[in-house]
């Protein structure tokens, strides 16, 4: 009987450092960075609620807008909801999932972890870091 090949574990996802956790205030500023979604390079925002680190992309169900009202202010004045600026769309901080006004369905969410004084952001599939550029704007494949 033949040895079965079996093909390599899927790609468990890697952890990218995103801020440290001071940065993030409970009900406070978001912290913005950049991914890669659907091949699609994204704006995506770490807020921190009730103590807990939460991640989703920064685009509205409604419409395919960002959330921010302010550059990094998607809480409402409570600090307990996120808002959409643009209609009034209100999610939960916690799960992303719409929670009144014009959105559907939640946000997409972004796995967050903290360690050491520090917060790191989970690739996953399709959800992935931004490729930087080369200084030089190329890489040369014929250079020896
Ligand atoms: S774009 Fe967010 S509520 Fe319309």
């Amino acid at each position: 009987m033949r040895d079965m090949v079996m093909p390599p574990p899927a790609e468990e996802g890697s952890w990218v450092y995103l801020c440290s956790t001071a940065a993030l205030g409970d009900g406070g500023e978001a912290v913005p960075f950049d991914v890669t979604y659907l091949g699609q390079t994204c704006r995506a925002f770490a807020v921190r609620h009730r103590g807990a680190v939460q991640a989703y992309l920064n685009r509205c169900t409604h419409v395919p807008m960002e959330l921010d009202w302010q550059p990094n202010q998607v809480f409402d004045i409570t600090g307990q909801w996120l808002l959409c600026a643009t209609h009034g769309a209100v999610y939960r901080p916690d799960t992303g999932a719409c929670a009144g006004g014009p959105c559907r369905g939640g946000l997409v969410k972004i796995q967050l972890r903290e360690a050491e004084g520090l917060v790191y952001w989970r690739t996953q599939y399709k959800l992935e870091p931004v490729a930087v550029a080369p200084v030089g704007g190329f890489v040369n494949q014929n250079l020896k």
